[in-house]
């Protein structure tokens, strides 16, 4: 589809699905009282990072105005950034759904505080999400997202040229499944999956788990969220007969570490 088209579809989508959400999507949540706990945990953890002198704290002010990713999840990335430096992994920093470069930015601002220089890699429509498809078991739910987590390619240039950090940071528009097989990158040492839907997060593991290096970092951040993003990372394992531990950073969020091929 032209990226036009695709612009003009996810308008009409986004249009119709702002006007049923956010009380349609409240309802089906608020089934889980999982769920409820955690979001009032992350209300807790913001405003406590907000005044906290912590060095993580220092950055995730930085960032929080241009993220919709937990406190939990950024700190993730955080300490994942910080492993890969501590231990030498070789590789770039690559993530698929930077949205309004948030989360990039964190893990851009902690290279920076370490003294390290890597390549970044961010992939996103810059038009926001595509719809999902079939393949996502809460579809009426995830439909209403279409063209929603909006992010422009150049409000987020911005973000990285005034925090002082955009040397070394690659900006790829496009849909995940047109640019990510056409990108050259060799090793991967932290890669940040953020795409929402089955698809979105099928074609990253497809396309860019045998490039993360052995003890690499792999950060889902939609794993207990949404219901097709899980579906294709289990899918992912299963297929490969790969057994993984998650380490659990939140409600939706987990980490892993890739073993020794
Ligand atoms: C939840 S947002 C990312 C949030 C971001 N990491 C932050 O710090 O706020 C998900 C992003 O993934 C992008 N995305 C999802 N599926 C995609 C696909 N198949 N191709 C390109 N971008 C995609 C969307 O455009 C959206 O910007």
């Amino acid at each position: 589809m032209e990226s036009n088209q695709l612009a003009e579809k996810q308008r009409v989508l986004a249009e119709a699905g702002q006007a049923r959400h956010p009380f349609k999507e409240i309802f089906y949540r608020l089934r889980d009282p999982a769920l409820v706990g955690d979001t009032v945990m992350r209300a807790a953890a913001q405003s406590w990072h907000l005044i906290s002198p912590s060095e993580f704290s220092k950055l995730y002010r930085q960032v929080h105005g241009h993220t919709m990713c937990s406190v939990a999840r950024l700190r993730g990335l955080h300490e994942g950034v910080k492993w890969v430096i501590e231990k030498h992994l070789d590789g770039d920093i690559v993530e698929c759904g930077c949205a309004r470069g948030g989360s990039a930015a964190l893990m851009a601002l902690t290279l920076r505080q370490l003294g390290e220089r890597r390549n970044l890699w961010l992939f996103d429509t810059f038009e926001g999400l595509p719809a999902p498809t079939a393949d996502d078991p809460d579809y009426e739910i995830a439909e209403l997202f279409t063209g929603s987590c909006l992010g422009q390619l150049d409000e987020v240039r911005k973000l990285f040229q005034d925090q002082g950090v955009a040397d070394g940071v690659r900006f790829v528009k496009g849909l995940f499944q047109n640019t990510i097989s056409q990108s050259h990158i060799e090793r991967i040492a932290l890669l940040h999956i953020d795409g929402d839907w089955y698809e979105s997060v099928k074609v990253c593991l497809e396309e860019l788990y045998d490039r993360v290096v052995p003890g690499g970092i792999i950060q889902f951040d939609d794993y207990g969220y949404w219901k097709g993003a899980r579906k294709a990372v289990d899918e992912f394992f299963a297929k490969r007969g790969i057994k993984v531990e998650m380490k659990r950073l939140d409600y939706s969020g987990r980490a892993m570490k890739r073993a020794s091929p």
